[in-house]
């Protein structure tokens, strides 16, 4: 087939007829095929089973703390120390809670509503109005988020090094944008990191909200499935060097490393804002699931530990994002109709199509029983201004099924853009 882009019209009619019997004969295969969300697959989960044994006969009293009691609502002090190593902060600014870091985030900005922040005037709830810098393309339950408190949106780009920096430090000059959400390594979807200096510009930030919220979520902090871990730079220390130490809550969890909704995770903050925070948790909850902590904490031992259980996982990961980029290379790359990002860690593939076509390559797929994550799901409100986003995440299925769905998913993308091109 030669390149679709610059076909004659009579050609793009005559393609057109080839890749819609393709299209039929996957309709009628009736397969069911899933690269909508970033979950481990079997053959990852596999990898951490032995954790189900744990604590077994291990004893449950450790550093001077009976895990199997209430008690200690920041968390196992070996559990605090394992991950302040990961993620180069402090033991004791670290606090692990349950099973969900998106849990953690959705209960800081509950609070700022309720209670408001360590250096809020007012709870955000007797505010007129609050807004929140959404890096875009983003995670789609972070906007939900927003969407449940009625926060609104500002969409800011992700460049190749990170969030457009010059139009964050516009947006900040207004009191009324109170926060912003960064996934800075790996970002789901593009899988970008954020150089740097683009960190430290974000931890110099001066904003007019004097309780502005950044929301750090380090999700995908040792994710790498290609290559050596790629270290990055601290958060907590680089906010406090410019005067911002109670500016930022990182959050991570093991989510992606054990079992997800079974793991453990974390925020990180200043102890300052670590003292306001436990003051209200402790309303909340007695403490955490301390058993999983240990069961984690005698799995992995130290860093050294979950690094090593990493490179398994990446060795898993990575021939599926190798099917997910050898396709579309092979099918795609000829046409020019499409770019796509080529990560080194994280769970997703950022597909950038003909403008105009997302929403049409989402609907085809679905037709012929592949679900992708909606068109329009990474932007905020699911507004997609050129609607050409889509998010592959290649993690879930097994190599067979994923070849399938990849054949499916290019021949819908031809598909559009043939449709869009004899449209025009
Ligand atoms: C960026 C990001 N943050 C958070 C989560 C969810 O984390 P958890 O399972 O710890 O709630 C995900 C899951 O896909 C994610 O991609």
């Amino acid at each position: 087939m030669s390149n679709i882009s610059s076909m004659s019209h009579d050609e793009l009619l005559s393609i057109k007829k080839e890749l819609q019997a393709e299209y039929d004969r996957f309709v009628k295969a009736g397969k069911k095929l899933d690269i909508s969300r970033g979950k481990p697959g079997n053959d990852q989960l596999i990898l951490s089973k032995e954790l189900l044994n744990l604590p077994g006969d291990a004893p449950t009293f450790v550093d001077g703390v009976e895990a199997a009691n209430y008690g200690v609502l920041e968390g196992l002090p070996s559990a605090r120390k394992l991950f302040s190593e990961i993620l180069g902060t402090k033991p004791e600014q670290v606090f692990i809670g349950g099973s969900s870091s998106l849990s953690m985030m959705f209960d800081t900005i509950s609070k700022a509503f309720t209670h408001g922040l360590l250096h809020s005037e007012k709870p955000w709830s007797k505010l007129d109005k609050v807004k929140f810098i959404c890096v875009v393309p983003g995670y789609d339950r972070h906007f939900a988020i927003c969407e449940s408190f009625g926060i609104e949106m500002i969409p800011v780009l992700l460049l190749d090094d990170g969030p457009d920096m010059n139009m964050v430090y516009e947006l900040i000059k207004d009191e009324s944008v109170r926060g912003m959400w960064c996934v800075p390594k790996y970002s789901n979807p593009d899988g970008v990191s954020y150089s740097d200096e683009t960190v430290r510009k974000i931890a110099a930030m001066k904003p007019a909200a004097k309780d502005f919220l950044l929301m750090w979520d380090n999700a995908y902090c040792i994710h790498e499935f290609d290559g050596e871990f790629v270290p990055f730079l601290d958060i907590l220390s680089e906010c406090e060097k410019h005067g911002n130490a109670d500016m930022v809550f990182e959050f991570a969890s093991t989510s992606k490393i054990t079992f997800p909704g079974a793991g453990i995770s974390c925020f990180a903050c200043s102890e300052a804002n670590m003292a306001y925070m436990k003051k209200i948790i402790s309303k909340q909850i007695i403490s955490y699931d301390k058993l999983n902590q240990l069961r984690h904490m005698l799995f992995f031992k130290n860093r050294e530990g979950i690094m090593a259980h990493m490179k398994k996982l990446g060795a898993v990961l990575k021939p599926k994002f190798d099917v997910v980029l050898n396709a579309l290379n092979e099918e795609i790359g000829p046409h020019h109709i499409a770019n796509w990002y080529k990560p080194k860690g994280g769970y997703f593939v950022s597909l950038y199509t003909m403008a105009g076509t997302a929403k049409r390559i989402s609907e085809l797929c679905k037709g012929a029983g592949l679900v992708i994550t909606p068109a329009g799901a990474t932007y905020p409100y699911g507004n997609d201004p050129n609607d050409s986003h889509l998010r592959i995440a290649p993690s879930y299925p097994p190599i067979d099924e994923l070849k399938e769905a990849m054949k499916l998913l290019c021949c819908c993308i031809k598909l559009a853009a043939v449709e869009k091109l004899l449209a025009e």
